[in-house]
């Protein structure tokens, strides 16, 4: 008999190259369809993409940058059509932001509708940051930057922290080798890659001013502001309805608290605080209810397995080593319209 395959050859692959893909976590993180081999996932229409890109709470700027960069696009496509020469504009993008303002989830939008009208063949995201592209010694980094450029290829590429790649203090380093890599390629695959370089407005300028070929490249800016309580309050309020949980009476009032009491800035976590506070919020909900000596977890009704209550948040908030803005602070007025 032919040593053919075994169901389990394959299923050692299968593990092996996801162990692959949960090795790269945190400097080379993949999309699911690049785990699951890069079978291509039929093309979501642009309306739909549009639709979860404008439901984003906040980001009015970036919503309308990104229209643009889209709609012309398609005027250059329809020009094509009407044999009128293309004007041929760089795709390549700056995201300008702190921590936890939008800037990954909306690049992943991007490269979807970038697939939609037709620029790219896969639209998939490719998210790096300097260890996934910088080698340890002479050489491993053109190899290392080459092979995630080859992964985007048709896709999009984005590096976050892309300062770190320009170290300012002048030390011996293989980052700027990267920066040289990728110029190179950005050229060579001008039609097959859309490269997104992603950091904090401050350090980005000096990154962008450190090799002559990145400012050229680089042309267009979106900028990501920081979230203001009420968009924080929003985007709380927003997960918490979208997995069916509710806050006590009076909880809404220590949820601003707790968000004002944030300082807005590089630290401060933004939406990816929002999130956070209620992922802990359902922990301690859950302690709280597991150690109610006067009601089994048995016997809790529907409403107590739903209800966040103040404590809740504010157990969260503090396990996050933040809490709530003292009681005098004039907060915010909150709006009474949300726009989802
Ligand atoms: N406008 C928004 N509406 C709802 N959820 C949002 C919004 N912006 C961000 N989030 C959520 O907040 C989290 C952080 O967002 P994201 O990863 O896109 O931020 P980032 O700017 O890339 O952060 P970092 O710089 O730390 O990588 C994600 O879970 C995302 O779904
Ligand atoms: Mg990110």
């Amino acid at each position: 008999m032919a040593a053919g395959r075994s169901p389990l050859d394959d299923l050692r692959d299968t593990f092996s190259h996801l162990a692959e893909q949960i090795k790269m976590s945190g400097s080379e993180r993949a999309d699911s369809g690049d785990v699951l081999g890069n079978r291509p996932t039929p093309a979501r229409p642009l309306a739909e993409v549009q639709a979860e890109l404008d439901a984003l709470v906040g980001l009015d700027t970036v919503k309308e940058q990104v229209r643009a960069l889209v709609a012309l696009l398609q005027v250059q496509a329809r020009r094509k059509a009407h044999g009128l020469p293309e004007v041929a504009t760089s795709q390549h993008l700056v995201f300008l932001g702190n921590p936890g303002t939008g800037k990954t989830t909306v690049a992943r939008l991007l490269a979807e509708m970038y697939r939609a009208v037709g620029l790219l063949q896969k639209g998939h995201l490719v998210e790096v940051d300097r260890s996934g592209l910088v080698g340890q010694y002479v050489g491993a980094t053109a190899i290392k930057t080459d092979r995630v450029i080859r992964r985007a290829l048709d896709g999009v590429l984005f590096i976050d922290e892309a300062y770190a790649l320009a170290p300012e203090d002048g030390r011996m380093d293989f980052g700027p080798e990267a920066i040289e890599v990728l110029l190179k390629r950005m050229e060579d695959h001008r039609h097959r890659l859309v490269v997104i370089v992603a950091g904090y407005p401050r350090l980005m300028e000096s990154f962008l001013l450190s090799n002559p070929g990145l400012r050229s490249r680089f042309a267009r800016e979106i900028t990501f502001p920081d979230y203001s309580v009420d968009d924080l309050e929003s985007i709380f309020t927003k997960t918490l309805a979208q997995h069916e949980y509710m806050l006590e009476e009076g909880a809404d009032q220590m949820l601003r608290r707790i968000l004002a009491g944030l300082h807005a800035g590089e630290d401060s976590g933004n939406a990816r605080f929002a999130r956070t506070l209620f992922e802990q919020a359902l922990n301690r909900q859950a302690l709280r209810l597991s150690l109610n000596e006067e009601r089994s977890l048995d016997a809790l009704d529907r409403d107590d397995v739903m209800t966040l209550t103040t404590e809740d948040l504010v157990e969260a908030a503090r396990a996050l080593g933040e809490g709530p803005a003292p009681e005098e602070t004039q907060l915010p007025e909150p709006v009474r319209w949300w726009r989802w």
